[in-house]
């Protein structure tokens, strides 16, 4: 199975707004190409603070014939409100895989709009997820993000490619994330360098490939 982060960062390498939020500052060239990545992939992995802070669609909109990818969401604690894109706009039902923790409270409030998928402990371990997609079937899983949930992948050293679109903004305020985030750098950053594969320019944006 490969796994491809997919993100969009301003020249500043910011992936927020100061808001916490991230709208309104892709073209339509880059919702296009989101959806090419995605229709290259069978699963969708997003993090708990994107769907309460963004809200994504995560269905293709570029191609009217595409096959949509699954959403998986991960989920350590708590629980996610149901009103939200990604429980009512997929062709699937998302996969939601929580804790022994949470796993209470997610039934309660997801229980008929998600498949669950409970570990047997309080964390979500990387590997495990990508254990259970592996067990499913799927080939290509997009992660996106947000930068926490990139950065325990990186940790797990379980992305194989990161597509990044570079936005013309500078935004400035420090304290921002970029595509990974944590208190801490991964380990030996410094020695395992990404190969950039493919750069395309379009408008006033760059795409970008970069594999192990
Ligand atoms: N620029 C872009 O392309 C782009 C794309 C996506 C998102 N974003 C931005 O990123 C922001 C959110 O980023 P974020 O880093 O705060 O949150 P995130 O990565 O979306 O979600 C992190 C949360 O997911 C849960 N989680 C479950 N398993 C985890 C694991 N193994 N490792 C880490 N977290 C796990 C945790 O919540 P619990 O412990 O509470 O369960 C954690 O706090 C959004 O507001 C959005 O604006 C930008």
């Amino acid at each position: 199975m490969k796994l491809s982060i997919n993100m969009a960062m301003t020249l500043d390498g910011k992936v927020v707004r100061p808001d916490g939020r991230w709208y309104g500052l892709t073209s339509k060239e880059d919702k296009q190409q989101m959806d090419v990545y995605r229709s290259q992939s069978d699963a969708i992995i997003l993090g708990k603070n994107s769907i309460i802070n963004d809200n994504p669609i995560v269905k293709i909109r570029a191609f009217s014939n595409a096959l949509n990818p699954r959403p998986v969401i991960l989920i350590r604690k708590g629980t996610i409100p149901i009103d939200k894109h990604v429980f009512e706009e997929s062709d699937h039902i998302p996969l939601v895989i929580c804790t022994k923790t949470n796993l209470k409270e997610i039934k309660t409030s997801l229980e008929n709009r998600a498949e669950i998928f409970a570990l047997d402990a309080d964390d979500i371990e990387p590997k495990k997820v990508t254990g259970i997609l592996k067990r499913k079937g799927y080939q290509n899983v997009l992660l996106e993000g947000g930068p926490k949930l990139n950065f325990s992948f990186l940790a797990g050293d379980l992305v194989d490619r990161i597509y990044i679109t570079v936005v013309p903004y500078i935004i400035g305020k420090n304290g921002l994330p970029g595509i990974a985030n944590h208190t801490e750098e991964l380990p030996e950053f410094d020695k395992n360098s990404w190969k950039l594969v493919n750069s395309v320019t379009k408008g006033n944006e760059i795409f970008l490939t970069y594999e192990k």
